[in-house]
């Protein structure tokens, strides 16, 4: 976390690697995640999905083909299927043999070193991965993470009703980018059970932001790919700036 400064006052930012520090390594990987660590991130986001044989797997799309040397749906790849792909080449050739990270992995790799921000990516398509996502982090004692930084977030707001009911002590966030989830109304359901609001930067406005902190909720905001985005965040009172590029948003840059 660093201090920034708004209307004359210091204030806390975390700094979150978004899918690790993608703008630098190819996103979803162990290389991308070490990147993140070594720049000083707060946490790594992670968006997590299963395999066809019901293994949890780190990846954003819910097809192989645009980060991997293969083709077809996650869901409907195994396991051992996913773990011959290359997931670094398309970022470089130097990062050739990159793997497809198991959740399991991630959490016995990172947890206590930075925080992690769990993304659910598409739940609806994995029915049952919440009470799976739930068992990993309660076999580790990450399922009251105070000290640990651990956060669920999705735009699946029914599956983080459940995550909340499962995992109640872990920080809840909901993702968008919709306008319609800003009302006061909308606003207010989420924090019966969420944490976090978390919206693209594209309608974070200063009322927003003062409206979900009178909820009680803090704000994450995504995701920074180039100066002015992060310029912009660090306008405004956000606690935590989801970028590719965690030097942007870091003022010791
Ligand atoms: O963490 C926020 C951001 O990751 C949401 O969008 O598509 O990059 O998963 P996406
Ligand atoms: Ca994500």
């Amino acid at each position: 976390a660093f201090a920034a400064e708004t209307t004359g006052e210091l204030r806390k930012v975390d700094n979150v690697a978004h899918r690790g520090a993608a703008g630098y390594a190819p996103e979803n990987t162990i290389a991308a995640f070490d990147k993140a660590v070594e720049m000083k991130a707060d946490y790594i986001e992670i968006d997590v999905q299963r395999s066809k044989d019901g293994e949890l797997v780190i990846i954003h799309d819910t097809t192989v083909d645009r980060t991997t040397d293969g083709t077809g749906k996650v869901k409907d790849l195994t396991f051992e299927q996913l773990r011959t792909l290359d997931a670094g080449s398309f970022k470089g050739e130097e990062y050739k043999g990159e793997k497809i990270p198991t959740f399991d992995e991630i959490l016995d790799r990172y947890h206590g070193k930075v925080g992690i921000l769990i993304e659910l990516k598409a739940p609806e398509l994995y029915p049952g991965m919440e009470e799976s996502v739930a068992q990993e982090l309660k076999e580790r004692n990450l399922d009251h993470p105070q000290n640990e930084k651990i956060i669920i977030q999705s735009f699946n707001f029914e599956s983080m009703k459940k995550i909340n009911e499962l995992l109640p002590k872990v920080p809840i966030g909901v993702l968008t980018s919709s306008q319609t989830h800003t009302s006061e109304q909308a606003l207010k359901e989420f924090s019966a059970y969420a944490d976090y609001f978390n919206p693209h930067y594209g309608i974070v406005t200063e009322d927003l932001v003062e409206q979900v902190h009178s909820l009680g909720m803090k704000i994450s905001s995504w995701t920074v790919r180039s100066q002015e985005a992060a310029d912009f965040l660090l306008s405004m009172d956000v606690d935590a700036i989801i970028t590719d590029y965690p030097d942007y948003v870091d003022p010791r840059n």
